[in-house]
């Protein structure tokens, strides 16, 4: 979506880190934005901090983890702005530790946030952008916790991982309608994400993991290497309006992604393919290949 001037962004999280990050550079393309977050105090801060900025600027309290919820915010923003054409399901929460200390309740929270608010954000906005026929954008947040693995991360690395397959496969979906799509796969930002305990649900609060104020003092310090969350917002414009699969705002990964394509090609077979199932994959592969020529910069 090149144009962005006069057009409508919804975004999840929008009250703190990337999601305020992504509206502030919303705002300066010119669009109207529609911020939503489950903390009032990063509502109000934010939505104070984009009018100040002289934004058109809207938001309501919502939990993304609520398909209801997440409806009625889509129903506000079409009542407030009339349209909506890039919608940001952002909004994530984070926990870390060994698997098997987890309990259903960190499982239900990290995957609730963080995959099941992007995909009732998929459920409520998709038809609204199909409406207007105007095209439109969405942007998942993921990580390169969805790309990368490593001890601990199991929660979220699941979250996340998930959050990259179906928003490349949503990709191909929504292309015969003009709608772009990417996935946000950002390294450390300098955010508020040390604090999420705080807005976790009571009724998921048994936890397997350590909770304390010097934890998220411990997580604070090394976020605050991250990269600002404004610099994320300008990354993923230009992905927007490159239409850009992903959205890698990180350069720091290049190795280690090189390396994970190493690993996967040398955990292939050594020998040449069955011709037989090859030419099924190929069929595949040329389905795939054909939806791929709708994908354009919309
Ligand atoms: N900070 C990082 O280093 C980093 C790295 C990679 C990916 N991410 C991802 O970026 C996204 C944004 O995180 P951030 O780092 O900006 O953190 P943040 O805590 O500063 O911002 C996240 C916002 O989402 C809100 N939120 C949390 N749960 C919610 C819910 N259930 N419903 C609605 N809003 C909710 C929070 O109140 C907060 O305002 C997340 O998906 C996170 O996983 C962050």
């Amino acid at each position: 979506m090149k144009d962005l001037a006069g057009r409508v962004a919804f975004i999840t999280g929008g009250g703190s880190g990337i999601g305020f990050g992504i509206a502030m550079c919303a705002v300066e393309a010119g669009m109207r934005v529609f911020i939503a977050d489950v903390r009032a105090d990063h509502l109000d801060d934010g939505l104070a901090k984009l009018r100040a900025a002289g934004a058109e600027a809207h938001g309501m309290l919502v939990d993304v983890a609520d398909p209801a919820q997440v409806e009625r915010a889509a129903e506000e923003t079409i009542k407030v702005f009339g349209k909506v054409h890039l919608v940001c399901n952002n909004a994530g929460v984070s926990i870390f530790g060994p698997m098997d200390a987890a309990t259903a309740g960190d499982w239900r929270w990290i995957m609730g946030v963080n995959l099941d608010g992007v995909i009732n954000g998929i459920q409520s906005f998709v038809p609204r952008l199909k409406l207007h026929g105007e095209g439109g954008h969405i942007v998942n947040t993921a990580s390169m916790a969805g790309l990368l693995v490593g001890p601990n991360m199991g929660l979220y690395c699941a979250s996340k991982f998930a959050v990259v397959g179906l928003t490349l496969s949503l990709r191909y979906d929504l292309a015969p309608h003009g709608i772009g799509v990417s996935v946000l796969c950002p390294g450390f930002v300098r955010s508020n994400i040390h604090e999420a305990v705080l807005s976790r649900p009571k009724s998921l609060g048994a936890t397997g993991y350590p909770v304390s104020d010097a934890e998220m003092k411990r997580l604070d310090g090394v976020l605050s290497v991250g990269m600002a969350p404004i610099e994320v917002g300008t990354h993923v414009i230009a992905g927007v309006r490159e239409n850009r699969q992903y959205i890698f705002p990180h350069a720091e990964f290049r190795d280690e992604l090189n390396a994970v394509h190493g690993e996967l090609m040398a955990a292939l077979p050594d020998r040449e393919p069955e011709e037989a199932r090859m030419a099924v994959e190929d069929f595949r592969r040329q389905r795939r290949a054909e939806a791929a020529k709708l994908i354009k910069n919309f």
